[in-house]
């Protein structure tokens, strides 16, 4: 039985995550704050796709729980195969409006909690023969945007390629997916400010639509898979081809 853990396993990427990688057969760790929203999932995986599925409730920012939250995952199944870094979280944009506590938020959610499960999680992944880490990134990296939010997946891509140097020899692969601007309730807040931005997005998109999460979970799913066996140290852009334009906000 092959066991993979998605972090932000109950929003919008990580629950189609979730049943992308239960069709393929995974069981499934989700790991949200969100306890509620994450048990209910576990439910429907187990009920839909005839999987195990647990829901584990963390605050990522707690990064004490991360080795402790590994641990129930030993115990419970002894191994995991595919650890999937998506839990996020936005911040003030412009660099006049930075409050450093919530700057040391973004970082430690979106950079360090992924450095810290990766290292929680590599006796169970040798344990495992190998497996595949898919850390989920932004196509921020290459326009800017929000200046915690940048610099936090900017590191996050310098991450996945210092492991996937490091780990290869343990047959352990590790990749980033680079979405653009999807329509989710991720962007609720800052759509709401700024009522243009999603026609914006659109119009410099190559395929003329916004991303959603299943396009995401698509990619995510691909680079968990065998089917990406020698794939390792890149960077997926679920961008429609809006990776090759500049951001227009
Ligand atoms: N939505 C977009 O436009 C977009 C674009 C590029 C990249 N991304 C990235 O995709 C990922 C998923 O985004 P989404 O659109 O599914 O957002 P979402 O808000 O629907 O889901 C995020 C999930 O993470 C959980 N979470 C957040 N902080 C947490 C914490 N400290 N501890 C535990 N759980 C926590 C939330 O409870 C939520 O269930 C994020 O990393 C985001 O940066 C999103």
């Amino acid at each position: 039985m092959k066991i993979a853990l998605i972090t932000g396993g109950a929003g919008a990427v990580g629950s189609a995550t979730a049943r992308m990688l239960a069709a393929d057969g995974f069981s499934i760790v989700i790991v949200d704050r969100a306890a509620e929203a994450a048990e209910s999932l576990a439910d429907d995986l187990r009920r839909d796709y005839g999987v195990e599925a647990i829901a584990l409730s963390v605050d990522l920012s707690d990064l004490a729980a991360l080795t402790p939250l590994m641990d129930r995952v030993a115990t419970r199944f002894g191994r995991l195969d595919c650890l999937v870094n998506n839990a996020g979280r936005t911040g003030a944009s412009q660099i006049a409006d930075v409050d450093l506590d919530e700057w040391h938020d973004i970082l430690t959610i979106n950079l360090t909690a992924p450095m810290m499960l990766v290292k929680a999680g590599l006796p169970l992944m040798r344990r495992a023969g190998g497996g595949s880490i898919v850390n989920v990134a932004s196509r921020v990296y290459l326009s800017g945007t929000g200046v915690g939010y940048t610099s936090s997946k900017t590191g996050l891509i310098g991450l996945t390629r210092a492991l996937a140097v490091q780990l290869g020899k343990d047959r352990i692969r590790v990749n980033a997916v680079a979405p653009s601007f999807l329509n989710s309730p991720f962007n609720k807040g800052i759509v709401d400010a700024n009522a243009g931005l999603a026609d914006a997005f659109s119009k410099i998109t190559p395929l003329e639509r916004l991303g959603t999460s299943e396009d995401v979970a698509g990619a995510i799913a691909f680079l968990a898979s065998d089917r990406a066996s020698f794939i390792t140290g890149d960077i997926l852009h679920v961008c429609g081809g809006a990776q090759l334009a500049p951001q227009p906000a």
